[in-house]
Order: structure tokens, then sequence, then C-alpha cells
């Protein structure tokens, strides 16, 4: 006998009949993890049981919402939960008035990323953002409109529906650590509403604040230097890991919780298939830590896909979380308690970088040799750039010395050898197109090429989902133009962030990726879940990466000659593929 507070009841009152059998097979797998996860974040609040049931009926009617073709895309990735893990699969993350002017203009771009071989579109964020700087769109004023600058929710409603019948899926952020000031939920919170002030995290004295900062990092240290900005309208410092205007989200609240899993339900019904989690190692505080990768994060992360794996089965979700190797792969979960579908291999796409410095591939060697196999149906998402900057200190456990990964960022910074880089927060960190920081347009332009290359290669090569970075396929440069405008002149990942050069032609580069693109999505070994071996080489330039029986990359980083087994040479920053059995290259 159900009662009225019975969560499986409310979700079926929701359905109509004919998702009444899914329901129960997809509530029987999943909503056992999502109750005792829930229960353990927030049970000791006082009416927890009736706030679970509301949630799930509320979950429901998302549910009954879904289109139909949302819903047997659901099925069929039901019945193939590793569909993202082919070696056909390849990333591609582009800035929407960049790539395409605005929604529609991404629409017409589908052919040229039809061309690349893209089956998934990352484009940066698109929500209505704050008004004024916005951090490129991560301060979110809304999570249902579209910036008006950009389109509308029938825009993108329209987009995806013509990605999908392209093969490719539309990825988007869902920036989950915080929301802009002039968001609906700080707006109210800022006018006395006490429910939505229970959304952010307040501290009335600064002594509180102080307390967190004794063992806090610092994300922007000079442009936004510490993690709280006084608020007078609040009456108190509000939580602000980023730049100011972004509000952290409080997650020991239920109440905030479920209104961000349900804005996540309504976006995936208009057609988001995959999500990029921002920021997902933020979302948890606790006093005496970082407040990062808290197990209470991890454990928001299992509740959250339990509800995407009842309500939108068919949708991904992708951790951003930029973090030290060993804390990565928690991001997945494990296969009784999954998280994440996919995350960012950030620490194997920064060594790719420092072992170019370096002319030496050993720190490659250590992160593959520190990245475990993960759990089933998930995957890496590799990459070479995005619109961010490369964060050199995340490598420390491997460089053993902060001084060497110093030495790594003056490399690129200080336009010492061929690297044209521009300084990020310090001098740790990077920004720079893949390029330029590859020196283009410095020195020899064919080796320039061959290095654009050859940690293209790695990303293609090590198992994962690989993304490319929008403009790069074209060898677009540096742009300095974000220094003329007061609102981005302190924030050099701006650089990286031009307008897609439409007038570029095809060149070397292009034509290199295509025919990599081509190679592995052809090779079954180069699956996302073939395990990567870094086999020991005798030159410490030369990373030898091997892919099941039939695949073995050697790869280049310096800029001498090296001999490689099987008597091959490699010339100078080269990669090659080959047969592991055979020897021979790869065709
Ligand atoms: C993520 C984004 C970055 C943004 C930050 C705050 O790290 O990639 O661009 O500044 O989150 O939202």
């Amino acid at each position: 006998m159900t009662t009225m507070s019975d969560p499986f009841s409310a979700m079926l009152d929701a359905l109509p009949a004919g998702l009444h059998d899914t329901l129960q097979r997809r509530f029987d797998r999943h909503e056992g993890i999502l109750r005792e996860r829930l229960q353990r974040l927030y049970g000791h609040l006082p009416g927890h049981d009736a706030w679970y049931a509301a949630l799930l009926a509320e979950v429901g009617r998302l549910m009954a919402a879904r289109p139909a073709a949302l819903q047997a895309l659901d099925a069929t990735r039901e019945r193939q939960p590793d569909w993202f893990c082919a070696p056909a699969m390849l990333g591609y993350s582009a800035y929407v008035d960049r790539f395409g002017g605005d929604l529609r203009g991404v629409a017409a771009r589908i052919p040229h990323l039809r061309e690349l071989g893209v089956t998934y579109l990352h484009l940066l964020p698109f929500l209505k953002p704050r008004t004024g700087e916005s951090d490129g769109g991560f301060a979110v004023a809304s999570f249902d409109d579209v910036d008006p600058r950009l389109g509308t929710m029938d825009d993108l409603e329209d987009l995806a529906a013509r990605l999908r019948a392209a093969g490719i899926s539309l990825c988007s952020d869902l920036i989950l650590n915080h929301v802009a000031d002039d968001h609906p939920w700080a707006a109210g919170a800022r006018a006395g509403d006490a429910r939505l002030r229970g959304f952010f995290h307040v501290l009335p004295e600064r002594d509180q604040a102080d307390a967190y900062e004794r063992t806090l990092g610092q994300v922007f240290p000079e442009a936004a230097p510490g993690n709280f900005t006084f608020d007078a309208e609040m009456g108190g410092w509000v939580w602000t890991t980023f730049y100011p205007f972004q509000w952290d989200l409080n997650y020991a609240n239920p109440a905030l919780f479920a209104a961000v899993a349900l804005a996540l339900l309504r976006l995936a019904n208009r057609g988001i298939e995959v999500f990029r989690l921002d920021s997902t190692a933020f979302l948890w505080k606790r006093l005496g830590t970082d407040c990062m990768n808290q197990p209470e994060a991890h454990t928001l992360l299992q509740a959250l896909r339990a509800l995407v794996a009842i309500a939108a089965p068919g949708v991904l979700l992708k951790a951003e979380a930029i973090v030290p190797t060993r804390a990565l792969p928690a991001y997945f979960g494990t296969a009784d308690a999954p998280e994440c579908h996919l995350a960012y291999h950030s620490t194997l796409m920064t060594a790719g970088w420092a072992a170019l410095a370096e002319q030496d591939a050993r720190l490659v060697r250590a992160v593959v040799d520190g990245t475990p196999a993960l759990p089933p149906h998930t995957s890496w998402l590799t990459y070479v750039r995005c619109h961010d900057d490369i964060g050199w200190k995340h490598l420390l456990p491997e460089a053993g010395d902060i001084g060497r990964l110093a030495a790594v960022a003056d490399f690129y910074n200080g336009a010492r050898g061929f690297a044209d880089g521009v300084a990020f927060q310090g001098s740790l960190a990077t920004n720079g197109t893949a390029a330029s920081l590859c020196g283009l347009r410095h020195g020899d332009p064919e080796a320039a090429v061959r290095r654009v290359l050859l940690l293209h290669a790695l990303a293609l090569a090590f198992g994962g989902l690989p993304m490319l970075y929008m403009g790069d396929e074209l060898g677009m440069v540096n742009d300095h133009g974000y220094l003329l405008d007061p609102a981005r002149a302190h924030d050099s990942r701006w650089v990286q962030r031009a307008a897609f050069p439409t007038d570029a032609a095809a060149g070397p580069i292009y034509h290199g990726l295509r025919r990599l693109i081509a190679l592995r999505s052809r090779h079954p070994d180069l699956a996302a879940g073939v395990p990567c071996t870094a086999l020991e080489t005798s030159d410490p330039a030369l990373l030898a990466l091997a892919r099941g029986t039939r695949f073995l990359g050697l790869f280049n980083f310096s800029d001498r000659a090296v001999a490689a087994p099987g008597g091959h040479v490699l010339r100078p920053w080269e990669c090659v593929w080959l047969d592991r059995e055979s020897g021979e290259p790869l065709i």
C-alpha cells in the first residue's frame, strides 16, 4: 500500500501509463543509490522524506515531458552504454559568438564539423549571463534562458536537433558551483528572501571568512584575490571562489540541490546530451581544508547521476575538475556508485606541454603510469588546449619540484625558445593557442606544425574522447585584442578566444589532424576502454604508448632525431603510429 509521500508513487502519478514499466526498471536499478546518497547529505534535516518525495514528483513530471525523440535516444543508449567510448568519437569546443555568430550560425558550421569527424560539440556558456563582465558566460543569470545575443530557447532546441541529425551530441556547461550576482536567486537573497539566502554561503563576520582562508587556495590570485566578497545587502561575506560576481552555491541546502538538479533535467529536455559540470571540485566546503574534492562533492555527483539515470539516461555527465592526477579518477565513481561518464584528463594535457618544453617525455610517462583503469562505460576527455589557461602546479606530484614547473612556465611565458605564451595569474599558468605555444610565429613553421600534431596525436592515442579546441585545426594564433577591453584586459585567457578564422585555408595542421582522426576512427584498440601503457624507452625524449595488441604510438618530444625500436628514426617533434605486431606505420 503506497502513501502520498511514497517516492515511487509520486513519480508514477506524474507519468503516462506507457512509461510505467520504464520507470519501474530504472527505479529498481538507481533509486537505491539516489535515496541513500541524499539521505546521507540531507537525512538529518526536518521534513527530509517529504522533500524527497516532492523532488521525485518533479523529476517524474520532467520525465513525462521529455520529447519522444529524446526518449528514443535514452532507450538506444541504455542498450549501448559505452556508445561514447568508440574510436570514432571526436569532440570540439567552441564559443557560440566566435564560432558562428549565434546559435543559428553554429548550425551553419555543421559541414565543417562533419568534415573533421566531430561527433560531440561543446559550446561554451550560452545561457543568459550576468550583465556586464561575466567570465565568458560562466556567471549565469538564468538556467532557463539563452543569452539573447545568441538566440532563443527555440534556436537552441533547433540546433540540438540538427546536430543530432548530423550525428553530433550537443554539450553544454552546467555551472554548478556558482551563479551570477544578478541571478534571481542572488537578487532575491539580497532583497531579504531567507529561503534564497540559504542558497549561498554568507559569513556575517570577517573572522569566519579568515578561518576558511587559512587553508583555501586561490583560483585568480591577481584578478580576484581571496575567496569572499563583502556584500552590504547580504550583511556579510559571500563565498566567491572565482570572481566576486560569481556566488558559490550552498549544496548543504537540499532546496538548492533540487533547484540545480531540476534545471539540469529541464535543459536535457531541450536536447542537451552532455553536461560539462563546471568546477565540480569545489562543491562542498569544509573548515580546515582547501574545500576541494571533498567526499560530499562525490556524494552529490552520485545523486545527480542517479537522477539522470532515472529521468534522462541518454545524457552524459562530464566532470571539469582541474586537480592533480590522483584526485581525478574519483570523479568517475565506481561501477556500483557511478558519478561522471567523462572527466577531463587535465594532467595528461599539462604533461604533454611540459614534455615539449623540457624535451623529455618522462612527465607524460609518470602521468600515464599514475592513471588507473576506469570503471566500465566511462572515458577520459583528452585535449591539447581549451578556453582556459594551462595550470602548471597540478603536475607537482609528478614533477616533484615547483622550481621545475616554474622553469616550464617561464619557457612558455617568457618568449624564450619557440613558444609565444602569456602568463596568467602569477606565473604558474600560461595562456595561448596551440599554434602560438608551439611556435608557429617563431622559427621553423614546419617544426611548429609537427609540435601541434605531436600533442594532438597524444590526445588522440591515449584512450578517451579527444576534443579539439576551436581554431586549433587551422593553426589559429594568439589574439591580443582583449587588452583594449578594460573589462577583459586583466584576464589573459582571452588571448585564445579569438573569432574562428573563417578565411584561413586548410593547411598542414588541418590535413595532418584529419589523417590522425581517420586512422583513429578505424582502429579498435584506440577505443576509450582499451588500457594504455607507457613502454620503457632508451631515450628520455621518446614516448612509446601501447594500446591493446595492435597499436604502438611513438612520440619524439625533442628537437633532434631519435632512434626508436624497430629501426624507426623519428624526426624532431615527430610522431609515428605503428601496427604493434608488424611494426609498419598505420595507413
Ligand atoms: C571553469 C571554467 C572557467 C571559469 C571557471 C569559473 O574553470 O572553465 O573558464 O572561469 O570555471 O566558472
